[in-house]
């Protein structure tokens, strides 16, 4: 009887302390946040969110704190992302589909061997690099990875450079093995260009950031060809390099699980020379939607495991 009691005494004290949770400092703060962000919640959901918001702001702050001591090379920030928890994060954000097994296979990448990879490349200022889209809540990262690589090359062969369709891909890439909003593979996405013979323009089949609407691909708007695409050998950093610096963007996956990627606001993960990528989490997120990722041959977050590019 006793140990019911104290039972329930606990549930009890657990529930006033909800209650009285919030640090009522950050109130303004709370609505600000959700007023710059358009988010609304049920009124059951607001307490736990506003927990959730809480939390992250601390550890943020504890971690720019540290960073400000020396401690962290890259800066946090609260974002869009600031009312979930990394597991939320991690489903809703993570759409790269890991398999053993690749079903198509590129041509090899050949380390071209007189090129001296230079220090820095920035495809944006040569025009190789649309806008910072934003995949909204679908996890189809992979199509932007495509769309992105592919416009690069695109860009490099005929100095047009044309925004492409994600939508496209998500609705019409499932019998290469992709699957819209839960994930797929770039070199999947880059077969179907191949097999389609074409993909179309963002501006006639625009992102909708769903998948249930059935393919409808229309070739009058295609602008690209693709014969195929080019895999730069798994983990191969120095590979990585020297395609980047030679082709131009390239795709490639990371994993973006870590708390500090849902919170990266700007600096570098080590070392002074960095790989710069950009996420489909629009300019919210990180650096105007980018991120650096130390360039030290030691394949940071997985950078050079999966990275390919499209032969336009
Ligand atoms: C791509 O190839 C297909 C099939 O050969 C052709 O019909 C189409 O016009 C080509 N598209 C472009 C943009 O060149």
């Amino acid at each position: 009887m006793m140990s019911l009691y104290l039972a329930v005494l606990v549930l009890c004290m657990s529930a006033v302390y909800a209650a009285h949770m919030f640090d009522s400092q950050l109130e303004g703060h709370w609505h600000l946040w959700k007023n710059w962000h358009s988010k609304n919640y049920h009124e059951r959901e607001e307490g736990w969110r506003r927990m959730i918001w809480e939390k992250n702001l601390k550890k943020i702050e504890m971690h720019n704190l540290d960073h400000s001591m020396g401690k962290h090379s890259y800066r946090l920030g609260i974002n869009h992302f600031g009312d979930m928890t990394n597991e939320e994060f991690r489903q809703l954000m993570n759409g790269y589909k890991q398999t053993t097994e690749r079903k198509f296979k590129g041509s090899l990448f050949m380390e071209p061997k007189y090129l001296q990879a230079p220090d820095a490349v920035d495809w944006r200022e040569k025009g190789y690099v649309t806008p910072v889209k934003d995949q909204g809540s679908c996890g189809s990262c992979w199509s932007f990875s495509s769309t992105g690589a592919i416009e690069g090359q695109h860009f490099r062969k005929t100095g047009n450079l044309v925004s492409l369709s994600e939508q496209n891909l998500v609705d019409c890439s499932r019998p290469q093995g992709n699957e819209g909003c839960n994930g797929g593979l770039m070199d999947q996405a880059f077969q179907y260009v191949k097999d389609n013979a074409g993909l179309d323009t963002e501006a006639s089949y625009p992102y909708l950031g769903t998948d249930d609407d059935l393919c409808h691909y229309q070739p009058e708007f295609s602008v690209v060809n693709e014969t195929g695409f080019v895999d730069i050998p798994s983990g191969k950093e120095h590979a990585l390099m020297k395609a980047v610096a030679s082709v131009g963007p390239v795709s490639v996956a990371i994993d973006g699980s870590h708390d500090s990627f849902q919170f990266y606001q700007s600096g570098e993960t080590v070392g002074l020379t960095c790989f710069c990528l950009f996420l489909s989490w629009s300019e919210k997120w990180g650096d105007k939607g980018y991120i650096h990722i130390a360039k030290d041959r030691k394949n940071h977050c997985g950078i050079a495991t999966a990275a390919s590019y499209p032969l336009v």
